[in-house]
């Protein structure tokens, strides 16, 4: 039985995780996710924290499951959405962010569309900033999430492991998070996408790229679907003309590892991203599973942010 050390101030990004910090949040993740099917699935931990959700971009999943989280641990939440707010009347980001820590929050989670405003935003906090989402630049609890559905399915088994990610990479703040973690835990990453969607930073070295969709996705283990993000396309590529070249389809696995996995962050663009009928493909989908492991990551992310006990694992 061992206690979980955590040292960290932010969530920020995945590059500041220790193999380590991954292995215990996917060790506590599996310990709620048990527990998340069971009947009771409250806990005291955060018991009069109050969680500050303040998302300023169009969410689903990753707002709901932080809510979810939040209150499963015992939290209060408290939701800041752009739309309805003072932003609205002209209140700037800093002012914004001002007013909410005034109410003296335990935490904030918070999704932009500016990339990299969290380290600007955390001038004015003094409590943990977990990065729900911004911009192009980074989805740090989306990656853990998509590291926590492999995990299930492999076990700790990552090494030497090929995952390809296909579509819009250049828009992608998924991308750049799972690319981070996926290569500190020894996996070989491919990319495929269009020639004016691969952009991928100078500083990511060792990633595969391709443009031949079948031969990116040969003896792949794992498949990472992107949504074609027309609302950050300037010259929007044709869906129709996407799909018939880079859709992922029961066809496209045929080249794959006969086991392989499907992943998508969601929300899907059905027949535009992945074919409709492999959304729910028992054998190789894993897209509900993602939904499902994002409540179990995110409550402990937020378990070891804001909790003063440490639960003893094995
Ligand atoms: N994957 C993801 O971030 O989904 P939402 O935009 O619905 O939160």
């Amino acid at each position: 039985m061992s206690s979980i050390p955590w040292e960290h101030n932010n969530l920020f990004d995945t590059p500041c995780l220790s193999i380590e910090d991954i292995n215990n949040i996917i060790r506590l993740a599996q310990y709620f996710f048990n527990n998340n099917k069971t009947k009771i699935k409250t806990y005291s931990f955060l018991n009069h924290k109050n969680i500050m959700l303040f998302f300023a971009e169009n969410s689903t999943r990753t707002r709901i499951s932080f809510e979810i989280a939040a209150q499963r641990l015992g939290a209060t939440t408290h939701l800041m959405q752009q739309a309805g707010s003072s932003m609205q009347k002209g209140e700037t980001l800093k002012d914004t962010m001002l007013t909410l820590m005034a109410m003296r929050p335990d935490a904030f989670v918070i999704r932009s569309q500016y990339s990299g405003v969290m380290e600007y935003l955390s001038q004015f906090s003094t409590v943990p900033i977990l990065n729900a989402g911004d911009g192009w630049h980074a989805h740090p609890t989306q990656a853990l999430l998509d590291v926590f559905t492999l995990y299930r399915a492999w076990g700790n088994r990552y090494s030497g492991r090929i995952v390809t990610i296909i579509g819009d990479v250049k828009h992608s703040r998924v991308a750049r998070s799972n690319i981070h973690l996926l290569q500190k835990l020894g996996v070989r990453v491919r990319i495929c996408s269009p020639a004016t969607l691969s952009f991928i930073p100078k500083t990511f070295d060792g990633i595969e790229i391709y443009t031949d969709v079948k031969d990116a996705v040969k003896r792949a283990d794992a498949i990472i679907t992107l949504r074609l993000q027309l609302e950050r396309q300037e010259n929007g590529l044709i869906p129709k003309e996407y799909y018939s070249v880079y859709g992922v389809t029961k066809e496209l696995l045929k080249y794959a590892n006969p086991d392989v996995l499907v992943l998508h962050p969601g929300p899907v663009n059905p027949n535009v991203d992945i074919s409709a009928e492999l959304i729910t493909d028992a054998q190789h989908s894993r897209i509900v599973e993602q939904v499902e492991a994002g409540a179990a990551v995110r409550m402990a992310l937020l378990y070891l942010f804001c909790s003063e006990e440490r639960i003893m694992l094995e």
